[in-house]
């Protein structure tokens, strides 16, 4: 059914109103020289059934020229029709996933080429694109190379079936213990995460617990099938694996990363795994890390950890995607001293250059984890020689759950586009993790995925804009969080006016609004232990966890800066370190993030910190109740299934958006004593 959201962005429905719509109907005819390779095949199914949904009418395929106008696919080079259309300049600026299409003023032919068939499958999703949005393609002429070279989703799958911080059901790639055999299901999530340039995957969860660890050996030959399905969608895949997998599989009494029969199984696993998968990716190592096993425990760093897997990868041309999320989680609340927002940098950074050249850190965003607002992690950009990538969250473990809307790619273009200083103005984290300022060979963007077998992917639909969004970035982050969103919102449900603007107005107020009704002024947490949904100012203030307010009758914050706290500040390049470590600079809201402070203290904005707690509540509160009247206003448009299904999410949203206000303000008054100044309701 079209209202249950299976379709997502693909929905390839008839344009039907228009200007472009008789430049559609023209064609119908695809014409492709290398019909053999599987990726062409993907590219070539995936056009012709967009043309057909499009257009109502039907396609043929054909190897050759025999009318025009037709859409032409090819690798430069091979056909000379290819070579014809495009300039010896276009061909030589198209790197190997890029594309150029271009419509030939005469024939009216429109042309894809490319350097791969990768190339021709994103270019195919593109002009899809500008279809699917009633765009005209009489004078296409575009030239296209994704900015970053690894665009990788990270499934958190169980092979139970769970999904860890899974929002949208079960697993779609495992159920009781077994690799699934619907197969379909895989398929169109491979074509959803192409359409959206995300070119690696990740298929179980970091955290790697026995049966997942024999994904290695038993399970192989389902891990191959799997493979076979991203193949053809230019996608490679990964596996997460167990860092004690010699003694958890292997029969060895150790995992110690310098003892050579450790070493020799992992050469050997790997060989065995390239034997069934050519073109694997590697491996993904949460390792050391809330209570999984790695090289600590033999006396060894990281370094020694990567380097071992990474030898093993390393004559099948495979990497090891090692993971910085690495704290002590056994803290005692008491000890004021320890800061879990220092650990990956202190960890990590003094290890820069001992990682081999194919092992890749990959870095949460933040110092902490996945919060509605934290600084940029000063890892980021920190180990110049030493390859990175960013890790953002798609799934919205504290950003509302998929229960909440909250559009995520404002957040992520924040990140992206923070200065780090770390060589002079400008060195953007953005520059830092497309390899341009250390001259990486890989570099690039993870995330956690958001995806279930919920019938629309991420149960709240509208949190399949942050999948979407997430490969658009990662393919370009110069993009707008607008530009995005209009590009999903019409693909998605079309495009009238009053309702993209509609549905484009509550996407990019969703992040703001989330933020003032939950943990205030970049503090963080306040959410209910373990499953972090809902309200809980003190859930985590007495545990072992590291994340604290500090909340008394006095004040609330956490002193990280280096004259009186923990000295994280000191972590940052210069003039990001100034920045954060005066009162006077530190930006209002990451306040309580970087310094501990009175209740009356006055922000930049005027208004005393006790103050901006209440109004921003009751603001926040209310704003999510005007976001249920305005989706209202889309019912005609949007249709009637998914329109309830969203409707119902808003309205929980907006009731549990009260929860937060009252518990938060409540809180604050009986901590703080002190009254709302516009003396609204607190209890
Ligand atoms: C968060 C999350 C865990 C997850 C961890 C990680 O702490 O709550 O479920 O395993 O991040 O990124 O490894």
């Amino acid at each position: 059914h079209p209202g249950d959201g299976y379709l997502a962005w693909l929905q390839y429905r008839r344009i039907t109103a228009g200007a472009n719509v008789d430049q559609y109907a023209e064609y119908n005819q695809i014409i492709v020289t290398e019909q053999d390779d599987v990726v062409i095949r993907s590219a070539v199914n995936e056009l012709t059934q967009g043309m057909e949904g499009i257009t109502g009418r039907k396609i043929c395929i054909s190897g050759k020229t025999e009318r025009t106008p037709s859409i032409v696919l090819g690798t430069f080079g091979t056909g000379s029709r290819i070579a014809e259309v495009f300039s010896e300049e276009v061909s030589s600026a198209i790197k190997a996933e890029g594309y150029a299409i271009h419509t030939d003023s005469v024939t009216g032919d429109i042309v894809i080429g490319a350097v791969t068939s990768a190339g021709i499958l994103y270019g195919v999703f593109h002009l899809l694109r500008i279809m699917g949005a009633g765009g005209s393609v009489q004078q296409l002429n575009m030239v296209e190379n994704p900015v970053n070279q690894l665009r990788m989703i990270n499934q958190w799958d169980n092979m139970d079936g769970s999904v860890e911080r899974g929002y949208a059901g079960e697993s779609i790639f495992y159920e009781d213990n077994r690799v699934t055999s619907n197969l379909q299901r895989i398929q169109d999530y491979a074509r959803l995460l192409a359409s959206s340039g995300i070119n690696a995957i990740a298929i179980n969860n970091v955290n790697v617990h026995q049966v997942e660890s024999r994904l290695l050996t038993e399970f192989l030959p389902d891990v191959a099938k799997l493979a076979a399905i991203f193949r053809g969608y230019a996608i490679k895949l990964f596996l997460s694996i167990n860092y004690a997998s010699t003694i958890e599989i292997g029969g060895l009494l150790t995992a110690d990363p310098l003892d050579s029969t450790v070493r020799e199984w992992w050469r050997a696993a790997a060989s065995k795994i390239y034997a069934a998968i050519p073109d694997f990716g590697g491996f993904l190592v949460k390792a050391d890390s809330e209570n999984r096993p790695g090289p600590f425990t033999y006396g060894r760093d990281h370094a020694d950890g990567a380097n071992m897997l990474a030898e093993a990868l390393k004559p099948h041309g495979g990497i090891v995607i090692w993971r910085c999320f690495v704290y002590n989680c056994k803290q005692d609340w008491r000890d004021r001293s320890m800061d879990r927002a220092r650990a990956a940098y202190d960890h990590f950074q003094p290890l820069d250059g001992r990682f081999m050249d194919n092992v890749i850190l990959q870095v949460k965003n933040g110092p902490i984890d996945f919060q509605v607002r934290e600084p940029v992690s000063p890892l980021l950009g920190a180990m110049p020689h030493t390859n990175q990538v960013i890790e953002f969250q798609i799934a919205q473990e504290y950003t509302g759950q998929q229960r909440h809307v909250c559009y995520l790619v404002p957040q992520w273009k924040e990140i992206l586009n923070f200065d780090t200083h770390l060589q002079g103005e400008g060195t953007t984290v953005k520059r830092i993790i497309d390899g341009n300022v250390h001259g990486n060979a890989y570099s690039g963007f993870a995330a956690v995925s958001n995806i279930g077998n919920d019938a629309n992917w991420t149960g709240h639909l509208l949190a399949q804009a942050n999948l979407f969004g997430y490969g658009r970035l990662a393919w370009n982050p110069e993009l707008s969080a607008e530009e995005i969103a209009v590009e999903w919102i019409t693909l998605t449900f079309g495009t009238n006016e009053l309702m993209v603007q509609t549905i484009l107005n509550i996407l990019m107020n969703s992040w703001e609004i989330y933020e003032s009704y939950t943990a205030p002024l970049g503090v963080g947490f306040m959410v209910n232990p373990n499953h972090h949904y809902g309200p809980n100012v003190d859930g985590y203030e007495y545990s072992m966890w590291g994340t604290y307010h500090f909340a008394d009758c006095y004040g609330i914050g956490v002193d990280r800066i280096s004259a009186t706290g923990t000295g994280y500040t000191s972590q940052y390049a210069r003039m990001n370190m100034e920045l954060y470590e005066s009162l006077e600079s530190c930006p209002d809201e990451l306040l309580l993030f970087f310094h501990h402070v009175p209740y009356t203290h006055v922000l930049h904005s005027g208004k005393t910190v006790i103050q901006h707690i209440y109004d921003t509540h009751f603001e926040g509160a209310e704003r999510a109740g005007q976001v249920v009247a305005a989706w209202e206003l889309v019912k005609e448009q949007v249709d009637g299934r998914a329109y309830q299904q969203v409707a119902d999410r808003l309205v929980e949203q907006a009731e549990h958006a009260k929860e937060w206000r009252d518990r938060i303000n409540t809180y604050f008054l009986r901590k703080s004593g002190i009254a709302d100044q516009w003396g609204r309701t607190i209890y």
